[in-house]
């Protein structure tokens, strides 16, 4: 990989707008952060810019709002959390364009911060628009990317901007590339990957790529409901992603082909609803009006075993809906054995994605892995190999 343009300390930011792309695509229930990790991650660099006396302009998406206004997921919650950690005034804007926010980029003192809104509200982001990049690109001097989990997407404000700003890759982002790529690459056997989570397209395909590079593969969470069905069972009124089969036989045969194991859950935690009561059954037991939400303790046990026999351990997805202590005993019990296991038999452990971070807070683990991300998607996918849109526009012409 040739290396990303990085803002080093002899650019003078004093005085300048810095476009900041940041992941503030953080958990949301009713108006009240719920999980405030990839808030933290960034307030450093927020500092670090504010201490040099730059103009912050933070752009960043929430939630998936297909081009439409969502009051839902509007970022306005998150700009006293952020004016609270960075003590230092920061504005927020309705909008995220436009001659208003270009006046507003140009009246903010060095040191102050102003976020925009959701970049997701206007359409022209997923569609990576040229014109729509070039107005964003006038709300700055320069521009930062230190979101590295947004850094697979094809958008206007990670990809077609730094056609027009002057553009860099922030330290936060760089370092996260060099780390994952340098403990995957040298890797050591047996490798073991943990997919769950309940983004079922977008893993589905990526493990189809993993089995080829690693030993085993363990799934769990709404992904495994995928498998469990395809093995005749009845999976209730489970999450699950329809017309899957073809790619699920292909994985199947591909894990055999690469003498990759393939490990999915042999019991589950079911409920009738999610107030209901957990109840532990074997995969012969689910019934019509059940619902899976964890792993169950064969299950566990299976993976403890998987856990013991790896070196490397990458993990990305929770094992079931965590964010209901009764639902949230797989993924503990996972991250406990990890941690374990990486502090008393020196087991690399990389873990990824804003829910698994969730969870593994959660969990009181945070600390416990050799290298913790905060992205899921592009953390999959440079796992995978691939090289991501939003990093491949930062990478210095040699
Ligand atoms: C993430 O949560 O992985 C990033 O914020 C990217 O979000 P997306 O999957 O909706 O593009
Ligand atoms: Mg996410």
């Amino acid at each position: 990989m040739s290396k990303l343009k990085a803002l080093d300390k002899n650019i003078n930011i004093t005085d300048k707008r810095i476009i900041l792309r940041v992941d503030l695509n953080v958990p949301i229930q009713e108006g009240k952060v719920t999980d405030k990790s990839r808030i933290n991650k960034i307030i450093p660099i927020i500092k670090e810019l504010i201490n040099k006396k730059a103009k912050i302009i933070l752009i960043s998406h929430l939630g998936r709002p297909k081009g439409k206004i969502d009051k839902n997921l509007s970022l306005k919650p998150i700009a006293p959390i952020l004016e609270n950690l960075l003590d230092s005034k920061v504005y927020f804007s309705n909008e995220s364009y436009g001659s208003a926010i270009i006046e507003k980029s140009k009246k903010i003192k060095p040191g102050e911060v102003l976020l925009l809104e959701n970049i997701r509200f206007n359409k022209e982001e997923e569609s990576n628009d040229e014109n729509f990049a070039k107005e964003l690109a006038k709300v700055g001097d320069i521009y930062v990317n230190e979101a590295f989990s947004c850094s697979h997407r094809e958008h206007a404000s990670v990809c077609e901007i730094t056609k027009y700003i002057d553009s860099y890759a922030g330290k936060l982002l760089s370092e996260e590339v060099n780390i994952i790529n340098m403990l995957t690459n040298k890797a050591k056997k047996p490798v073991s990957c943990i997919i769950g989570g309940s983004k079922i397209s977008t893993k589905i395909g990526v493990l189809t790529n993993l089995v080829k590079k690693i030993q085993n593969i363990i799934i769990v969470g709404a992904m495994a409901n995928n498998f469990i069905k395809y093995k005749g069972h009845n999976i209730g009124k489970s999450l699950f992603e329809k017309d899957k089969e073809s790619l699920l036989k292909d994985i199947i045969k591909k894990c055999e082909a690469n003498n990759c194991k393939l490990i999915i859950p042999v019991d589950v935690i079911v409920a009738k609803s999610y107030e209901s009561d957990a109840q532990l059954k074997t995969l012969n037991q689910i019934e019509d009006t059940d619902l899976i939400l964890d792993i169950g303790k064969n299950t566990i046990n299976k993976i403890y075993n998987i856990i013991d026999e790896s070196k490397t351990i990458l993990w990305n997805g929770p094992a079931g809906y965590f964010e209901l202590e009764k639902f949230s005993n797989g993924s503990n019990k996972i991250a406990k054995k990890i941690t374990e296991n990486t502090k008393s038999k020196s087991l690399t452990s990389i873990i990824g994605g804003g829910d698994t971070i969730a969870a593994i807070n959660k969990s009181g683990c945070y600390n416990g892995f050799t290298y913790t991300s905060t992205a899921g998607g592009a953390f999959l996918e440079l796992l995978e190999g691939k090289i991501l849109p939003g990093i491949k526009v930062l990478e210095k012409n040699e």
